[in-house]
């Protein structure tokens, strides 16, 4: 059979198809058996003990024990929309990816969550939000699994646990639940200095959104787009939200955490039905795809950089509009399942080490939660285009597969025997040339700037910007308890800029430190103060 038609609003319709149960005027157990009465246990007399053969209750309420699944390590708390995608066709030159193409439009379904809190945590809070998105395209799914920062805390995946683990509430008291403000998190994020720009970012405004409507969002990692003869461009992926980028501000934050913690979801579902749908420009920065794989001095495999747009601007290649809210929360926002892996021809990864251990991640953590290896046949995970994996049996298979046993060639399934499997454009990793080196557990000299950056951000804040800023440092580590954190908190800010690091002391009432001695500086960034002392500092 081929591909069902695709339409750009059709993923709504295409659920529709998978809303089969609970349908019919007539009330019946789970095995389709007429039922007259659903509120009364079968008992031995009016008054007396309930019967075990009751099996309709021993149903209906193992069913209810088991009706929440896992929330996810990460992200927990999310809304999500449909919508759909229009190409502008300004790609197509650099990528073969047929949903870049002019004006061709494809389904999209887009969650966004916070990072730390849990399922039931309020939007406001101080956090980075993901903005993962899932392109149903004619090739295949195409997901962009991105935040509303353009970097990222570590710059190795196997900190990912690790940064988790400081970041979630203390294991004793299970506080705080989803802020930033304790003593595990800045810990982490003043002994492992690559956190720093990614800390500045989220003690900025862009920690406490206005809306996601009103949000960037940011592919993160450096991309390779590949053409139709096999030439690539590396490539940053941009949203740019046509409602412009707004934050609350943070007594906003606080009011609205008491009052309306639903904020952020209420928000974006109460636009899309009123007709306001939020749209964004998907944009691009491109570089050169040399050998380096760097670009004005800046290291593209390392998430915790981010290319200025004064360097390379973002050029836009297609325009995001979300028009219609998801009818079943469980169905949709929690059983989506979005994967960095889940790539088109046109598009391939880089060697940025984060971005392999999310390959795995995100892979090994849906088979957990999602109760096994078939969760792509969840009505929200399918694709669009046609499926003929060679992929059998396991829990919760839905398809009832026909033939004899999948392996290829194969000369007894009717088909054709030498068919490889390997079809004319189908997806192929680019041929890049991977360098013959010694294995090792080390990063890469070019990964050890982790000060410029963050001076940059902090440099090109406005004054009021940068009041904000040190008003949540003060307010955030204010709630630590281990002085030698804040201590050294400080220390870090100190060594960003002078300034900085003096008014959050001023704050906490602590003397100014000296800065970090004898950081390296490799990025471009404005002319640095000379700094003195030694690292680390316990
Ligand atoms: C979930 C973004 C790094 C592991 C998510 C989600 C987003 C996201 C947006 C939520 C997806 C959804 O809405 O369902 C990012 C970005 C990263 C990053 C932008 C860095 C650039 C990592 C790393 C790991 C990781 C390094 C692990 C090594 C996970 C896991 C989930 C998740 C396990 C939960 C997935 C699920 O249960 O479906 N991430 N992430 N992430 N992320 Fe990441």
């Amino acid at each position: 059979t081929g591909p069902e038609p695709v339409s750009p609003t059709g993923q709504a319709t295409r659920l529709d198809q998978a809303r089969v149960a609970q349908g019919g005027d007539r009330l019946t157990n789970a095995q389709g058996t007429r039922l007259p009465d659903s509120d009364h246990s079968l008992k031995a007399g009016a008054r007396g003990p309930v019967l075990l053969q009751d099996h309709h209750l021993r149903e209906k309420v193992m069913h209810f024990d088991h009706e929440r699944i896992p929330e996810r390590v990460v992200h927990a708390r999310g809304a999500a929309a449909h919508g759909v995608f229009r190409g502008y066709g300004t790609a197509s030159g650099i990528s073969r990816a047929a949903f870049l193409g002019k004006d061709v439009e494809t389904p999209v379904f887009v969650r966004f969550s916070t990072v730390l809190g849990s399922r039931g945590s309020a939007d406001t809070v101080r956090d980075t939000r993901g903005f993962a998105t899932k392109f149903y395209t004619s090739e295949g799914v195409f997901d962009l699994v991105g935040n509303n920062m353009p970097v990222f805390f570590i710059q190795d995946a196997i900190k990912f646990p690790d940064v988790i683990h400081a970041g979630k509430p203390h294991p004793d008291r299970e506080i705080p639940q989803a802020q930033s403000a304790h003593d595990t998190f800045w810990d982490f994020v003043t002994l492992h200095t690559e956190a720093t720009h990614h800390t500045l970012w989220n003690m900025s405004d862009r920690g406490i959104p206005r809306s996601y409507r009103m949000m960037e969002g940011f592919g993160v990692h450096t991309f390779r787009l590949v053409d139709a003869e096999g030439g690539t461009t590396l490539v940053k992926f941009h949203w740019k939200p046509r409602l412009g980028v707004h934050s609350l501000v943070w007594e906003e934050a606080q009011l609205l955490g008491g009052v309306d913690p639903d904020f952020h979801r209420r928000d974006l579902a109460d636009a899309i039905e009123a007709g306001a749908y939020p749209q964004w420009e998907l944009g691009i920065q491109t570089f050169p795809d040399t050998p380096e794989q760097t670009f004005e001095g800046i290291d593209l495999l390392d998430a915790t950089n981010l290319v200025p747009e004064e360097l390379a601007p973002v050029q836009p290649v297609g325009l995001l509009t979300l028009n219609a809210n998801p009818s079943n929360y469980f169905a949709e926002t929690e059983q989506v399942a979005f994967h960095v892996g889940h790539l088109v021809p046109g598009i391939d990864l880089t060697d940025d080490p984060l971005l392999a251990g999310r390959l795995f991640s995100y892979l090994d953590t849906q088979i957990s939660r999602l109760g096994g290896p078939n969760f792509p046949q969840l009505p929200i995970n399918r694709p669009h285009a046609q499926v003929n994996d060679m992929l059998r049996d396991g829990m919760h298979q839905t398809a009832v597969h026909r033939g004899v046993a999948p392996y290829r060639p194969n000369s007894l399934d009717g088909g054709c025997p030498f068919l490889s499997g390997a079809d004319e454009g189908g997806y192929v990793e680019t041929p890049v040339r991977v360098e013959a080196a010694r294995k090792v557990r080390e990063a890469p000299e070019s990964f050890a700037d982790h000060f410029s950056q963050p001076r940059r951000f902090w440099l090109s804040m406005s004054p009021v910007e940068r009041e904000h800023i040190i008003g949540a440092y003060t307010f955030e580590l204010g709630k630590c308890y281990e002085q030698a954190v804040r201590e050294r908190a400080l220390r870090v800010l100190v060594t960003v800029d002078a300034e900085l690091g003096a008014q959050v002391a001023a704050g906490l009432g602590l003397p100014v430190p000296d800065p970090i001695g004898d950081v390296p500086r490799v990025s471009p960034s404005p002319a640095l103060s000379q700094v003195g002392g030694d690292w680390p500092v316990d």
